[in-house]
């Protein structure tokens, strides 16, 4: 596909889709909760859609009405043994949270996930599962899907994490809500926490003091109505795109800033960038941002940030390569093992382009500002890889050439049109 250029910049106001992981929890909390869940904006793309499907496979009634998403909880108790293997798709968040859910089932049964997915590692929450109790393996390999879970009747653990992942944690957390004694978690790095958020949303008990969580098992929760925020991983592009396109200004509505997500606003502001909140809405954690283009300057970015902008990175690399200096992206081993390698892809489809970026085993080192050229690249079937080369193709004057651009759908289906839509504005 012949990515979209722009002479003049991008302008004007844009709807941010809504937020992949909420959109995720939202089923998920309403399926294990008694009662009605009514969800409003729910993400309808790929990932998202996997998660409902799953949870249609485990006997849970999930309707759509006027752009609303109905959910008649049947509690943990409730849920059934799928007739066929659980598909989980593309979804990491989807697999890793649904066997903390599996664990404490009373029935076997089996999960896997695309290509993709399915070369991802699971040790990592089964680890922990099995710990509480639970039967968990691989079925062609011992540490990737497709894997079976046999539920048990699950007691407490005490848990240090040895990675910094929300995906982790909060499948301790759905298996801790069903075990016998209360749980303790300790993070490595403070993650995203719409896990723990929603729990209390939904009428549950959780107390977190930094990074220790602890949870009191047994508890029942009820459905609620979720609005869902706009995503702040999707907001990113433009975020990038408007600060380092000349002339450029943006309105993103209605997006999450919940703090454990906020990182790139900070990383780009640290950077130079000219990001403005307004209307904040406080109840959904959402505001609307205004940015505008500006003179960036490098950064390293490091440690206890890294999780709070895990999914930004690659569109965080290409802010770096039009900054003035040398931009550093350290402790993100963890991008290694997401829908593919994005420590290699970032700076494999970069250079192609005319980057200077190298990868190292942690991250990034990207040396600014270099013009950009056409190139013929490839999303590795991944959304945000794909979405980062589009922002880059507009800083070209040559055409660019994406390979597998229909990757976006998993998280954004709407991403080219959006995108059109502000430079069309501007071209009017
Ligand atoms: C997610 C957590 C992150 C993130 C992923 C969504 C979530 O993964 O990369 O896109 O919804 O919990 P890890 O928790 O594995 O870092």
């Amino acid at each position: 596909m012949k990515l979209l250029t722009t002479k003049h910049g991008i302008n004007g106001e844009l709807t941010i889709p809504a937020d992949k992981s909420i959109s995720h929890r939202s089923i998920m909390f309403g399926a294990i909760s008694q009662g009605q869940t009514i969800v409003n904006n729910f993400l309808k793309a790929e990932d998202c859609l996997s998660t409902i499907a799953v949870f249609r496979q485990l006997g849970v009634t999930i309707t759509e009405k006027n752009e609303k998403i109905y959910i008649d909880g049947k509690g943990f108790s409730g849920l059934t043994a799928p007739a066929t293997r659980l598909d989980a798709g593309n979804s990491g968040t989807t697999m890793r949270l649904v066997l903390g859910i599996l664990a404490g089932s009373d029935f076997t049964s089996e999960i896997a996930g695309d290509a993709s997915l399915n070369r991802r590692p699971m040790e990592r929450v089964m680890k922990p599962l099995r710990e509480m109790g639970a039967e968990l393996q691989g079925i062609e390999h011992a540490e990737f899907p497709p894997l079976r879970v046999s539920g048990h009747t699950l007691h407490e653990i005490e848990y240090q994490m040895p990675i910094a992942s929300a995906q982790v944690k909060s499948a301790i957390l759905f298996a801790a809500l069903q075990a016998k004694g209360t749980t303790k978690i300790i993070e490595k790095e403070k993650s995203r926490n719409h896990t723990e958020e929603m729990i209390k949303q939904f009428g549950g008990q959780i107390d977190i003091e930094g990074r220790v969580i602890t949870l009191k098992g047994g508890q029942t929760l009820s459905g609620q109505e979720v609005t869902v925020p706009g995503d702040i991983s999707s907001a990113a592009f433009y975020l990038v795109a408007a600060s380092i396109l000349p002339n450029s200004e943006v309105i993103l509505k209605q997006v999450g800033i919940n703090p454990t997500r906020t990182g790139i606003i900070d990383v780009l502001k640290q950077m130079g960038a000219t990001i403005e909140q307004i209307h904040e809405d406080e109840k959904n954690q959402a505001a609307d941002l205004i940015v505008r283009s500006a003179t960036l300057n490098a950064c390293e970015i490091k440690g206890e940030i890294i999780p709070q902008l895990i999914d930004e990175l690659p569109v965080i690399a290409l802010a770096a390569t039009q900054a003035n200096g040398t931009t550093i992206i350290k402790d993100a081993q963890e991008l290694k093992v997401k829908e593919t390698n994005r420590i290699d892809a970032t700076a494999a489809e970069l250079t192609k382009m005319g980057a200077s970026i190298e990868a190292t085993d942690d991250g990034l080192i990207i040396h600014g500002p270099t013009p950009l050229h056409g190139a013929k690249v490839d999303s590795h079937g991944d959304h945000r890889i794909g979405m980062m080369l589009q922002i880059a193709a507009l800083l070209t004057e040559e055409p660019v050439e994406l390979e597998n651009p229909e990757a976006v759908n998993i998280s954004y289906p709407a991403f080219f049109q959006d995108l059109a839509q502000l430079i069309k504005e501007e071209q009017a």
